[in-house]
């Protein structure tokens, strides 16, 4: 079955190394047949949530007017969604955490996901990693059949472009083509 892959890029550091495995985990997913989009967070606008409670508490869309609405549409649209951070003082960028906080007003129909997590990271244990994941698992728990499929760790890569040669380069490919 073709699939529709979504994979969200965070990292400010374009080329960077999250954004590197995004790029393979896209590669093998096209490479397996499926159609598959990569959104860079960091040309995107997106607000932070003001809590203003419209959308939760008078079931209103979202008041803000930025790319929101555009990227939660591919969200929603989407079969398989991948999550790229950098790991910043042990927890997700900020980029990243402002998607997850404007999903707000529609977090409910992000149903039925398989999802994918990968982080970067200087440190080279992985099990430093779990603190950020969680972060990850505390939006996929809120959702309706969100399924968390596998990570990818980018770990002991601190410079831009570090990860090359890294085995997690092939395992984001081979993951993308897993699917
Ligand atoms: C503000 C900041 C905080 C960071 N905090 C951590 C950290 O807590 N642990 C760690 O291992 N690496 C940390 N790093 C290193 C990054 O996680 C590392 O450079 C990673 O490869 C960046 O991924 P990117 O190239 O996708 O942006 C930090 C880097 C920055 C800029």
């Amino acid at each position: 079955m073709n699939k529709k892959v979504l994979v969200i890029s965070s990292s400010p550091r374009k080329g960077g190394n999250s954004d590197l495995l995004c790029d393979q985990f896209v590669n093998g997913s096209i490479e397996a047949g499926h159609t598959a989009e990569k959104i860079f967070l960091k040309d995107k606008k997106i607000n932070y949530c003001t809590g203003c409670g419209t959308c939760i508490d008078r079931g209103k869309k979202c008041s803000q007017k930025d790319d929101m609405a555009e990227v939660l549409n591919k969200m929603v649209g989407a079969d398989v969604i991948v999550m790229a951070t950098p790991v910043y003082f042990y927890t997700m960028c900020g980029q990243m955490k402002t998607l997850i906080d404007r999903t707000c007003s529609r977090y409910t129909d992000i149903t039925n996901k398989d999802f994918y997590f990968i982080v970067t990271a200087a440190d080279t244990n992985n099990n430093a990693m779990e603190r950020t994941l969680e972060e990850f698992r505390g939006f996929t728990c809120c959702l309706e059949d969100a399924n968390e499929k596998g990570v990818i760790y980018g770990t002991g890569a601190w410079v831009k472009g570090e990860i090359k040669g890294k085995p997690a380069m092939e395992e984001a490919y081979h993951l993308g083509m897993s699917l």
